[in-house]
């Protein structure tokens, strides 16, 4: 191989770089002479992901319900991804902001059109068996989908409607963690005990959601919008794709999972429990539910009507 000056020129770059850091360019070439070549299954990990599917039962559908599930978590750490990359930047362009946000409505348009895999792609009977293995877990116990609330929106949009006024600026976050529109799942107003879904969740997660909620105070998508100039705040085609991710997140995934819920839940012998015990069909209705995250971007008639003749 002939030494061009191309070649040279990268060799240079390399020793800048390993000067930088105290590190010999010589011993790092040598280290390049023996590392293995990559493959597809190193480098994306095949083997470590395709052994995280462990069934609680021998009903082949419940590896549906489980894989399901991961390819939704998978999702919404994509989600977080871009919405970290899209926040903690100080002041993102428009074409940032744009381009990001489209990213993530993207991800979420495809958790919503996939849902069918959860409300088709079951048997009825085999779900009502292996679902008793798995109470009292929910997917309401999911970490990441409550960090993509937090990131999305203010604050005072995630409490619940009926504790909103005693709620403002100067409210200790937990303080508002406790009146967190969720909160209504896992507690029964009149004892005010919590359940152990929600205990159980707690305990693992809320250090991590109260810092959260902190930091994206002021720095989550609706600030950041705020942060555009003022034309570009006005644009149609901005305002139409805001509207679009706060109403596939909020009504139209929503429904997809509430009917979803339903077809299993209601299939036998009338109305059962949700495995983790809430008042399931109450609370996740998006009438009753009323969680907007940019109530701004709507009339006072669409908000009033918000989650109706779906
Ligand atoms: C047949 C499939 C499903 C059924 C029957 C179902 C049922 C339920 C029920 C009844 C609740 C209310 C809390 C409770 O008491 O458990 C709930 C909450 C929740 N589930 Fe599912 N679910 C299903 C699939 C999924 C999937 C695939 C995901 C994706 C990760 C998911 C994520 C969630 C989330 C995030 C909540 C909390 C929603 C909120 O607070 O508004 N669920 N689910």
């Amino acid at each position: 191989m002939e030494a061009t000056s191309a070649i040279l020129d990268k060799l240079n770059d390399l020793d800048k770089k390993f000067e930088a850091i105290g590190q010999k360019t010589e011993t790092h070439l040598e280290g390049l002479v023996w590392a293995k070549p990559i493959t597809y299954w190193d480098y994306i990990q095949t083997d470590a992901l395709l052994n995280l599917q462990t069934q609680r039962t021998t009903l082949p559908d419940e590896m549906v319900f489980i894989m399901y599930h991961q390819v939704n978590e998978l999702l919404f750490k994509m989600i977080l991804w871009e919405t970290e990359q899209l926040c903690e930047n100080d002041v993102p362009t428009t074409e940032v902001f744009t381009e990001k946000l489209m990213r993530i409505s993207r991800y979420f348009d495809m958790l919503t059109t996939s849902f069918d895999i959860m409300g088709d792609g079951m048997e009825v009977e085999q779900y009502m068996k292996f679902r008793n293995t798995l109470t009292p877990a929910s997917g309401f116990q999911s970490a990441q989908y409550r960090l993509i609330e937090f990131a999305s929106t203010d604050l005072i949009n995630l409490i619940d409607n009926r504790y909103r006024g005693t709620i403002d600026r100067n409210t200790s976050y937990e303080h508002a963690f406790e009146h967190l529109y969720w909160q209504a799942a896992g507690k029964d107003y009149k004892t005010g005990k919590k359940s152990y879904l929600i205990n159980a969740f707690e305990e693992k997660y809320k250090d991590e959601f109260l810092r959260y909620m902190e930091k994206y105070n002021t720095i989550n998508i609706w600030k950041k919008f705020q942060q555009l100039p003022e034309d570009t705040q006005k644009d149609a085609k901005l305002i139409k794709a805001m509207r679009h991710y706060d109403y596939t997140v909020n009504v139209t995934w929503v429904m997809g999972h509430y009917n979803a819920a339903a077809k299993y839940i209601e299939s036998k012998d009338g109305p059962q429990e949700a495995t983790g015990g809430s008042d399931w069909k109450k609370y996740m209705h998006p009438r009753y539910q009323r969680r907007i995250f940019f109530p701004e971007l709507w009339s006072e008639e669409e908000l009033r009507t918000w989650g109706e003749n779906v």
